[in-house]
């Protein structure tokens, strides 16, 4: 751009300054490291928007800044010459209302219109009056209108409905824009399709994922402005019903509640169906004392008025008649301690099953008790005083039982003497430990009568009472030395506890005792 040669009409820049200032320093032209330039701020605006044309790379102070609404500075096309000191516009032809010069020289277009884009040219004087000049250009696009979504349908069914969406009002060489669930729609799907102004986003079999909010944006290089959402009705279902609960057995006088359930919008109408015979219109189906002539087909209906679709689920329930009361059968409730105790539980019904409890709690199994296959007779053997209790049977066939009046169960002391009460293994032990302990005794004697004689180290005597026992134990093919000393050490409590026939005196007996501990 040239500057212009002619100074500007209504300026305060004495035109004989400005041509003594051509004329003497053509070469004094300050250095201008950097290319001044004007950028405008927004590019591309929208009507109604402020532009603001700043300045770039103004190095220097300048006394005035020149205004045009021209790609040169045409005279013609002045907008207005602002000066900072004193502070001053004055308007050119091209002066209107909302255009502001700010003090850094830049100048502000607010509320622009149509006419105001264009070429816009600023001179900036240096301290001799010569202007250094830049241009640059705006647009203006028109303000949009805000759009709205319609439809083609206010109220769809999945999988039979394609929706249309189409965005109003329809403008020229504007852009359209849509979103949905926020997402930008950058690509079409196989589902999902656009007209070729994209202004109508088809749906195809729109399903219930598919209520959006959809939003639709127009578009121009000045504004985008953005829709409402808008949320598509899609009704749906019923899915396929589930009854709860899943049981399938009911007892005789039990409580029968279905409630069915079935995903669908809006929401399903139930009925229930007793052996394809309508019972009641209701989501749950209650019968509160339900009897054997209740088993059968028990059917839920779902139905969707909106699609029109029908599903069902069937649930075939057994009804079982009352379990008659078991009755226990025993010999004698009394039993004394150590024999045996048998009870055996009585039903009428073969199939039922019998558990068993005590005290009220279900009856713990150990080693002395047995169970029939069928668990109808319990056996105990040998009975403690522990199993005095009451013992009950309930017959039960899945969750429908019933149980037996409570029996007490005695258990007498038993105070046998022990000798025949004994086991052989016990009379085997004794003797055993009888024999034992009398050849002991006899070693000890041997030892005592030893040590009187020549007073040797006790030490030596004890290793010569080892083997002895040692050799004795061998014979009962156990040759472990610490069994031994357990087989002599209970030999010995047994001496003490029952006097021996042998004629040794107590003080001896003491006397042992003592030295096989210290071991
Ligand atoms: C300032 O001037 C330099 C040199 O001419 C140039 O490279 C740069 O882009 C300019 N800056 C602006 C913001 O215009
Ligand atoms: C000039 O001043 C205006 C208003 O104070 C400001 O917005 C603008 O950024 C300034 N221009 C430059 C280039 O600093
Ligand atoms: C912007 O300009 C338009 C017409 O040019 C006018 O109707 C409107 O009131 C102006 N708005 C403001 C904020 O100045
Ligand atoms: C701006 O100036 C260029 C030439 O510099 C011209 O081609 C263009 O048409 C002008 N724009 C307007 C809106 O006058
Ligand atoms: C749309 O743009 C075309 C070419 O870019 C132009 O011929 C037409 O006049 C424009 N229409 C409107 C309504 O702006
Ligand atoms: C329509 O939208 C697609 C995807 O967003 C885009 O690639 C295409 O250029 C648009 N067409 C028009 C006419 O705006
Ligand atoms: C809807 O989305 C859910 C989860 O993404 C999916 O499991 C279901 O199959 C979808 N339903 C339809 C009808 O597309
Ligand atoms: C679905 O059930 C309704 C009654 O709930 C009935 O009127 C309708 O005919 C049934 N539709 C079909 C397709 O079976
Ligand atoms: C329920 O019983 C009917 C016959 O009474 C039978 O056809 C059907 O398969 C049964 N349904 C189920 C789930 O057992
Ligand atoms: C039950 O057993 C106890 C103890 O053995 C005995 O005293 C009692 O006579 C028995 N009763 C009957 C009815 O056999
Ligand atoms: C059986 O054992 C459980 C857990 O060990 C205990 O809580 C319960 O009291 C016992 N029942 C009887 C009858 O002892
Ligand atoms: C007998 O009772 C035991 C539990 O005490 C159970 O595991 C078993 O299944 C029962 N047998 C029969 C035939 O009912």
């Amino acid at each position: 751009m040239e500057p212009s040669s002619a100074p500007p009409r209504r300026t305060r820049v004495p035109r004989l300054g400005l041509l003594l200032a051509v004329s003497l320093l053509t070469a004094w032209i300050p250095p201008t490291t950097a290319q001044l330039t004007v950028e405008p701020v927004p590019p591309n605006a929208a009507e109604g928007m402020d532009v603001l044309l700043l300045i770039h790379n103004l190095t220097w102070d300048p006394p005035a800044y020149l205004w045009y609404k021209a790609a040169t500075a045409d005279q013609n096309f002045h907008i207005a010459t602002y000066t900072p000191n004193p502070e001053q516009t004055t308007p050119g032809p091209e002066y209107h209302e909302g255009i502001r010069i700010f003090p850094n020289g830049s100048l502000l277009i607010q509320n622009v219109t149509l006419e105001d884009a264009g070429n816009y040219t600023l001179q900036a004087m240096n301290n001799f009056y010569i202007p250094s000049g830049a241009s640059t250009q705006f647009r203006v696009y028109p303000k949009l209108p805000e759009p709205h979504i319609t439809s083609n349908q206010s109220q769809s069914v999945e999988d039979e409905d394609s929706v249309a969406f189409t965005c109003e009002p329809e403008i020229q060489n504007i852009t359209y824009l849509w979103w949905i669930n926020g997402q930008r729609l950058l690509e079409t799907t196989d589902r999902l399709q656009l007209s070729l102004d994209n202004r109508t986003l088809t749906v195809l079999s729109i399903t219930r994922n598919d209520t959006g909010p959809y939003e639709c944006g127009v578009s121009n290089p000045g504004n985008t402005i953005r829709s409402d959402p808008l949320t598509m009705n899609v009704s749906y279902g019923p899915d396929a019903p589930t009854i709860s609960p899943p049981d399938l057995y009911y007892c005789s006088g039990a409580k029968l509640s279905l409630f069915c359930h079935a995903v669908s919008d809006p929401p399903a109408q139930y009925s229930w169906l007793v052996d394809g015979r309508l019972q009641q219109s209701t989501q749950e189906l209650l019968i509160s004392n339900v009897s054997v002539n209740d088993s059968g087909s028990y059917t839920c209906h779902a139905h969707n008025s909106i699609t029109g679709l029908n599903r069902t689920a069937v649930e075939n329930i057994t009804v079982f008649g009352p379990v008659a009361q078991p009755s226990i059968h025993v010999i004698n409730t009394t039993v004394l301690e150590r024999d045996r105790l048998v009870l055996t539980c009585l039903t009428d019904d073969a199939g039922l099953s019998i558990r068993w409890t005590f005290n009220s709690q279900s009856l713990n199994r150990t080693a002395r008790t047995r169970l029939s296959l069928d668990n109808s007779t319990l056996d105990i053997y040998p009975v403690m005083k522990v199993d005095e209790g009451e013992y009950q049977c309930e017959a039960f066939h899945l969750n429908c039982s019933s149980k037996s009046d409570p029996l007490w169960m005695t258990v007498k002391d038993n105070p046998e003497p022990e000798g025949p009460g004994l086991l052989p293994g016990a009379i085997a032990g004794i003797i055993i430990g009888v024999v034992a302990g009398v050849a002991l005794i006899a070693v000890l004697a041997y030892f005592l009568y030893c040590s009187k004689i020549g007073r040797a180290s006790d030490q030596r005597h004890l290793t010569e009472y080892k083997p002895s026992a040692s050799n004795h134990s061998q014979g009962r093919s156990d040759s472990s030395p610490e069994q031994i000393d357990e087989v002599t050490y209970s030999s010995l409590i047994f001496n003490a506890q029952q006097p021996t026939p042998a004629s040794l005196s107590p003080r001896v007996t003491e006397t042992v005792y003592s030295e096989v501990k210290k071991k």
